[in-house]
């Protein structure tokens, strides 16, 4: 399994490595974002919406659980902090939109092992000081790890963003 290790001085760095990722990714593809309240998850959102082209702002869905963008593909935001079991997710059709034609971001998706697909990249945003971040790239399946490596090398020389390639088993 391939591992990387961003990390990132400022909120616009963490912006800038999301907005890297938005002319990679293909319909279906699925990140899934783990981190405390205030780690960074909804800014690196912000930033892949910019990089998909994404022209509205993009604000928090903790209360609403899933907004909607329009970019070069559609960006399905989902915030699962407010859900209290996996079976509510039946309810909003979550794998049903896991699947569907856009690029899905779930904060909080590592809250249920259910909630994470076999094929996704996983983001785990470490709080280091008011100012940086350390974001753990885990790619996980076949296209995950594509996409993971592709996402890395996409951020290598972006300002305030220094990237570490490992593996681990
Ligand atoms: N390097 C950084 N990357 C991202 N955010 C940063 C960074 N440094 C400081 N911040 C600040 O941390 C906060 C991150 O807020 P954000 O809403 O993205 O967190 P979150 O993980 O989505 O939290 P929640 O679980 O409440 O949804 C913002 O206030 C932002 O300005
Ligand atoms: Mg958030």
């Amino acid at each position: 399994m391939i591992d990387v290790t961003i990390d990132s001085a400022s909120q616009d760095a963490t912006q800038a490595v999301g907005s890297a990722l938005g002319p990679i990714v293909t319909p279906g593809d699925v990140v899934i974002l783990s981190g405390d309240l205030g780690a960074g998850k909804t800014q690196l959102t912000k930033g892949l919406a910019t990089g998909l082209g994404v022209s509205e702002p993009v604000t928090s869905p903790t209360f609403n659980i899933l907004l909607v963008h329009q970019g070069r593909l559609p960006l399905y935001h989902f915030d699962l902090y407010r859900i209290d079991t996996a079976g509510q997710l039946e309810d909003l059709d979550y794998w049903g939109m896991l699947e569907a034609d856009g690029v899905s971001v779930v904060e909080w998706g590592d809250r249920f092992a259910e909630a994470v697909p076999q094929e996704c990249v996983v983001v785990t945003i470490h709080v280091v000081d008011d100012e940086s971040r350390s974001l753990v790239l885990s790619g996980r399946g076949v296209r995950g790890e594509e996409l993971a490596a592709a996402w890395a090398r996409a951020c290598a020389g972006l300002i305030g963003v220094s990237v570490s390639f490992g593996a681990s088993s």
